[in-house]
């Protein structure tokens, strides 16, 4: 049995695919106990079931203000006795007061070499600065958005020619290597926060 993990997603969930996956497979240090969408026709939630994951959805929209719908969040979660909490396209700012009582147990993954290019537009912004270098980040939540000690970065060249659509898929492929190995990284003790730093034994 693993360190006992959520996963709240707003979409497609490739990225809960990569972790479901690589969780079921034998050695993983963590289990995926649930997984919450904000979002009712978020397929990320037919994969959960297909896999045979708890997965509820609580819409935002039933609820009146950002503290009601995280609180939600935070009883499905303590409920299903979670350890540790994965966002992966999870498309809502969190409240403070969640994010601090999760602090240092829940997991961002970002497509983009953070601190560049924070927010919705990732690839938006990458390919308007002409980097050749993008990637993808996985780190610890803090309160502002997109920022917070960086676990593992996986690079992606940018190409001539390419959208939003062709560095975006790149870039999942990569994505979907990095929040396995940032997660057991997590959950097999390695991660130590130090100073708003993650240090990470072995990397
Ligand atoms: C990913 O690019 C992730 O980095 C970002 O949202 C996207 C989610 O994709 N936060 P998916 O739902 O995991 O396919």
């Amino acid at each position: 049995m693993g360190r006992r993990t959520a996963v709240l997603i707003s979409g497609s969930g490739s990225n809960l695919q990569a972790l479901i996956d690589t969780t079921a497979a034998p050695g993983s240090s963590a289990e995926i106990v649930l997984v919450v969408s904000n979002r009712a026709d978020a397929f990320g939630l037919e994969r959960a079931r297909r896999a045979g994951i708890p997965a509820s959805a609580i819409p935002h929209r039933g609820f009146s203000d950002r503290a009601g719908f995280d609180a939600a969040i935070d009883a499905a979660l303590r409920e299903a006795g979670v350890e540790l909490v994965c966002l992966a396209g999870f498309m809502r700012l969190l409240t403070p007061g969640f994010v601090e009582s999760w602090r240092d147990r829940m997991l961002n993954i970002h497509p983009s070499l953070l601190p560049a290019f924070r927010g919705a537009d990732a690839h938006v912004q990458a390919l308007a600065a002409g980097v050749r270098i993008s990637g993808c980040t996985v780190h610890l939540v803090r309160p502002e958005m997109d920022t917070g000690p960086i676990l593992l970065q996986g690079l992606v060249p940018v190409l001539p020619g390419d959208t939003v659509e062709t560095l975006s898929r790149r870039t999942l492929e990569v994505e979907h290597v990095c929040y396995p190995r940032a997660l057991e990284l997590m959950v097999s003790g390695r991660v130590r926060v130090e100073a708003g730093r993650a240090l990470v034994e072995g990397i």
